[in-house]
């Protein structure tokens, strides 16, 4: 069955390693751990998780699994196995040395993979979009201004991966204006309030503790004299939620947001 060995993972084509026992983020393990890995998978996991670790009809992919992909040694595979929830599907009695091998065999169908472009290696991708979504409605709070069927859109067709998780952080940076007209919505505009109450917006041409001159919606500039702080302005930026939000990002749910946000085709 096994016709394909498991490929000397320091050969995969085009991933250069970013340092010693290292392709790109993905650690090499020796060759002796990912053949005996080859054998505990095949007796114990590939009955359900299938040849390879690609699935199978009684048990999930485990190459594009987030939990193989943020392992480390056997821990994060060994606690998933051990899990009661895997526990429902059939109870696998594996000991730590057979989990550590495991772990580097399927981390050698990784590499395997990212080699041959199955697996894109840029960090980006190693995400859940499942857990993306439920951050996205949840506790990102993303829904209070986006959703994927308005304005983010084919916004998985707009960049590729990297560039999308780019936007993710950091809308405005690098945007050349959208088809002409409103590449203002995102500029910061200000707001001046009168001393009557009466408030006027516009972008904010030069703000001082003398001076404010605003350009006005109908492209006409205008300038008021200003004394301690009369009349006052405000300078509102509408990303700036967006980018509260993003500075509060872990890792974890960035990738999750970036891999929900690759299927907004
Ligand atoms: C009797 C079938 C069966 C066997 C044997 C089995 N698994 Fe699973 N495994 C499943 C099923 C079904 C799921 C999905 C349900 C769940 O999430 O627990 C799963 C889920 C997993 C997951 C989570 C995947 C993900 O991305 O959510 C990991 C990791 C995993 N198994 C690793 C292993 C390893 C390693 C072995 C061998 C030591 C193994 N399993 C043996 C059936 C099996
Ligand atoms: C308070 C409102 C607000 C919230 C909350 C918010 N954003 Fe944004 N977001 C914006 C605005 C405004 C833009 C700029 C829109 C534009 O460029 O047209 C933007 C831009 C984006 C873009 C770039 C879109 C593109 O076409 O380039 C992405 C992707 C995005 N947001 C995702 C998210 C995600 C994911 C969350 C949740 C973690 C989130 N946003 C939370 C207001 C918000």
């Amino acid at each position: 069955m096994e016709a394909q060995p498991p490929a000397p993972a320091t050969a995969a084509p085009g991933a250069a390693g970013r340092g010693p026992g290292r392709v790109g983020r993905f650690k090499v393990y020796s060759p002796e751990a990912v053949t005996r890995g080859l054998t505990a998978y095949n007796s114990t996991c590939g009955y359900c998780h299938g040849e390879r670790g690609k699935g199978g009809k009684a048990g999930p992919d485990l190459i594009f699994s987030e939990v193989t992909l943020h392992d480390e040694d056997g821990i994060q595979l060994g606690a998933r196995v051990r899990a009661a929830e895997h526990a429902k599907a059939g109870k696998v009695e594996v000991s730590d040395s057979q989990i550590a091998d495991i772990a580097a065999y399927l981390h050698s169908r990784v590499i395997y993979a990212s080699g041959r472009g199955d697996v894109r290696m840029s960090e980006v991708l190693i995400g859940n979009a499942k857990a993306g979504e439920t951050y996205f409605n949840g506790a990102g709070g993303c829904n209070k201004c986006h959703s994927p069927s308005g304005n983010l859109k084919g916004v998985a067709g707009k960049y590729d991966v990297a560039t999308l998780q780019d936007r993710l952080v950091m809308p405005r940076t690098g945007r050349g204006g959208r088809g002409g007209g409103p590449a203002s919505a995102t500029a910061p505009y200000a707001t001046l309030t009168l001393p009557s109450g009466e408030a006027i917006k516009g972008a904010p041409i030069r703000v001082t503790d003398f001076d404010v001159t605003l350009r006005l919606a109908d492209g006409s500039t205008k300038t008021w004299a200003r004394n301690r702080g009369i009349p006052k302005v405000e300078i509102t930026d509408p990303l700036q939620a967006h980018i509260d939000i993003m500075m509060k990002l872990s890792d974890n749910d960035m990738h999750n947001l970036t891999a929900y946000l690759a299927t907004f085709k």
